[in-house]
């Protein structure tokens, strides 16, 4: 079928709409019609280089896509036409991982999420120059009016609530929140630090304030994300740069982080994250940094440092738990959205970087 959709041909060029022919859904898949979707950091990742032979572009991206079925394809018996869903991240559903619970950790997970494409190879999007575009990034590529997705990454919602709303549940908030919730399991009474007030540290914030934490302290260096944060429901809010910051740390605790997490990616960050631990305490990285990372002597005496995936979320699960605690007003992740045109694309993504907005959604 031909559609609309936002794509990207080069790292350096802007988003061009452009017609494009989605192949029908195959077994397994669904078509959506696209309301809504969330521009999220790791699309932007999308305009890395990548090595010979795994060329991701051109291609669609968007992954926190949220719309109403239109069709499905054979064997799919979970969703039907005219369910509305928010689309996550997709998973085999037989690997260890997966039936361990784990679907993040899937050992298909970077082919079905991150290639592009199906895992028989194909991406089921031509533009109407005839190039052959990546699709299905994260199962979905949905900066596009219609897209196919996999039942198993589909979220059905009701369908009276804003899909332009739940967008960002589908990865950013998501991570942010699962990361605390369960990766980390932030308990009441605990001390958590978040590195990073975008989507992903500001959801972090929100579920810690869930979870009863006692001291949760924001780390940023923009100083309005950091009011932010206090308003969300940071107890301190401290700047990146300060050279006192594990020490600042370490006072508001008392002795050292019970958790901390961090969403920015930069070693230094990491690196004070790890110092300003107490004993036994866990670190959370959401956000992958290109160099060796060399962690400080602190890390002895029982300290963790995990990598966590989509915030160790099985989204069919997390995602209406997390709308349950919106609906009763104890997450208002909603502060975080600003909405914009889909054909404002390019203007989300600079408003993206230059941090004037945390959590672009493309209205569509
Ligand atoms: N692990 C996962 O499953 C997963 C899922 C979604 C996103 N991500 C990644 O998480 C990261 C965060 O995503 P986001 O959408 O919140 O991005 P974002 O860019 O909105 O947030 C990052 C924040 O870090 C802050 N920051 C940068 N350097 C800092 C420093 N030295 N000290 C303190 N703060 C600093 C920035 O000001 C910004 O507010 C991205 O790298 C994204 O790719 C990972
Ligand atoms: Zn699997
Ligand atoms: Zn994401």
């Amino acid at each position: 079928m031909r559609t609309r959709a936002a794509v990207l041909r080069a790292g350096d060029a802007p988003f061009t709409l452009e017609d494009v022919e989605l192949a029908e859904p195959g077994p397994g898949e669904v078509l959506v019609r696209v309301a809504a979707a969330g521009m999220c950091h790791t699309d932007l990742s999308g305009r890395r280089p990548r090595p010979a032979g795994a060329e991701l572009l051109p291609a669609i991206l968007g992954h926190e896509g949220a719309g109403v079925v239109e069709s499905t394809g054979s064997g799919v018996t979970r969703v039907r036409p005219g369910d509305h869903v928010v689309l996550s991240f997709d998973s085999c559903g037989w690997c260890r991982q997966c039936l361990a619970g784990a679907p993040s950790y899937c050992e298909e997970f970077r082919e079905r999420n991150l290639t592009g494409r199906r895992v028989d190879g194909s991406t089921g999007a031509v533009a109407a120059d005839g190039t052959e575009l990546s699709s299905r990034w994260f199962a979905q590529s949905s900066f596009a009016h219609h897209c196919v997705a996999t039942e198993r990454s589909v979220v059905t919602v009701d369908p009276d609530l804003p899909l332009d709303v739940l967008a960002p549940l589908g990865c950013g908030v998501q991570t942010g929140a699962g990361s605390i919730l369960i990766g980390l399991g932030v308990t009441a009474g605990a001390s958590v630090a978040v590195f990073g007030s975008g989507a992903v540290g500001l959801s972090a914030v929100l579920a810690a304030r869930l979870a009863g934490a006692a001291r949760i302290v924001a780390v940023d260096l923009h100083a309005k994300r950091r009011e932010l944060a206090l308003e969300l429901g940071a107890t301190h809010a401290l700047d990146g740069a300060d050279p006192d910051l594990v020490a600042q740390l370490q006072e508001i605790t008392g002795g050292g982080l019970d958790h901390a997490f961090d969403t920015t990616g930069v070693p230094s960050v990491m690196r004070s994250a790890v110092e300003a631990l107490g004993p036994r305490g866990a670190l959370g990285l959401a956000a992958g940094a290109d160099v060796l990372l060399e962690l400080p002597p602190p890390l002895l005496a029982g300290r963790t440092v995990t990598f966590l995936l989509e915030g160790d979320a099985v989204p069919q699960t997390f995602i209406p738990q997390l709308i349950e605690h919106w609906q009763q007003g104890r997450f208002p992740f909603d502060r975080m959205i600003r909405p914009y045109a889909f054909d404002a694309i390019n203007d989300a993504e600079q408003d993206s970087r230059s941090g004037e907005t945390i959590k672009p959604v493309l209205v569509i």
